[in-house]
């Protein structure tokens, strides 16, 4: 208990989760995972919510539903067709650790994803928070799903300054979490504090007027629910400038390389090329790399567009070149595989969106400027 200093005492739990359950009631969202008690269902939407917005999971995770309306449909899948399904959602591991975990159960747990929560964290791509979800959520457990969202509504609930990323808060926002939690409701209860995370308890402007827990919440008691929780300093995001070819044969067929598996967008197909040196002009970084990365030798043309994507870790600009391919067959060196194609045949290959870019810049047939 001693987690909780006393927390417990000073705040009404079985009234706050009573009114946060009655609220829920009446004011869910209505989304379709929350229209299915299929676990393998509610595992697909646990792992697309990962670091994602709700609004842009709606349409991904139906159309990857029908496409693979069960956990064996999805092992049986190619790798390259469930890239294509996640194209644009980002977090492309995702759908790698997906992929291998419906193959891992298929194989040998006779295609029945696992109940408890030790067993789900077993599973690649599943960590403590979407073990519990899943836990919670498809199989009925005890479990608190305690993301970034949750952490914001409990440390405002029990108004708690300490930084939310450090690991001993996060146990005692578990441990009060817990406490509140009523026995047999964690599914609903879970998705209550996440309702309220998303549509009251936001994080700037909370909109405490219309909270079912006014007056029992302590920071808007405290007149204090905007300055919490406490945010931890943000780290430098580098900029990162990187070239790409559009590599031509004769025959107006261009060259595609697959990303390695393990790496920022492993699996996914791309225009080949690469990060710029300090001091490196950009066209000079483009030949270093293909010749890198493939072994042959190109010709440089014009810039057929420059495209600005943020990443978690850095932002980047990438110029992409059109090119001609000069000689040497080539080789994989730095990708994974690689194809000479028409611009017919990119929509069978998963690409990441700045390539996706490129792509849109060639059928227009223009060139445009980070379009
Ligand atoms: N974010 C993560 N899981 C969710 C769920 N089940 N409902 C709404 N938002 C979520």
């Amino acid at each position: 208990m001693t987690l909780l200093h006393g927390l417990e005492e000073s705040t009404d739990m079985p009234a706050i989760s009573h009114r946060l359950l009655d609220w829920y009631e009446r004011h869910r969202r209505d989304l379709p995972w929350r229209q299915t008690r299929e676990p393998y269902a509610i595992w697909v939407a646990e792992i697309m919510l990962q670091q994602t917005r709700v609004d842009t999971v709606i349409g991904y995770y139906e159309r990857f539903l029908l496409r693979f309306p069960t956990l064996d449909a999805l092992a049986e899948a190619p790798l390259d067709d469930v890239l294509k399904a996640w194209e644009g959602l980002g977090y492309y591991a995702r759908a790698r650790n997906l992929h291998a975990a419906a193959r891992m159960i298929h194989n040998e747990l006779d295609s029945r994803l696992p109940r408890s929560l030790e067993n789900l964290q077993r599973l690649p791509g599943v960590g403590r928070y979407t073990a519990a979800a899943i836990a919670s959520i498809a199989f009925g457990q005890d479990a608190l799903a305690l993301d970034g969202n949750l952490r914001r509504v409990l440390c405002r609930i029990f108004s708690i300054d300490d930084d939310p990323g450090r690991p001993s808060t996060q146990r005692r926002l578990e441990a009060l979490g817990l406490a509140m939690l009523p026995p047999g409701r964690a599914s609903d209860f879970n998705q209550a504090l996440m309702d309220l995370g998303a549509l009251v308890c936001t994080p700037s402007r909370p909109r405490c007027l219309i909270c079912p827990l006014m007056n029992l919440c302590q920071a808007q008691q405290e007149g204090i629910q905007e300055a919490l929780p406490i945010r931890a300093t943000r780290t430098f995001r580098p900029h990162r400038d990187v070239t790409a070819g559009v590599i031509y044969d004769q025959q107006g067929k261009f060259l595609i390389t697959r990303r390695p598996l393990d790496g920022l967008l492993g699996g996914l197909w791309e225009f080949p090329g690469g990060k710029r040196r300090p001091g490196e002009r950009l066209v000079a970084c483009l030949r270093r790399e293909i010749i890198e990365e493939l072994a042959i030798e190109i010709e440089i043309g014009d810039l057929l567009c420059r495209v600005e994507h943020s990443f978690t870790h850095f932002f980047m600009t990438l110029y992409a070149y059109r090119c001609e391919w000069l000689g040497g067959e080539p080789q994989c060196l730095g990708c994974d595989d690689l194809r000479w194609v028409t611009l017919d045949q990119l929509d069978a290959f998963p690409f990441p969106v700045a390539d996706q870019k490129i792509i849109a810049t060639l059928r227009d047939g223009a060139p445009s400027r980070n379009r």
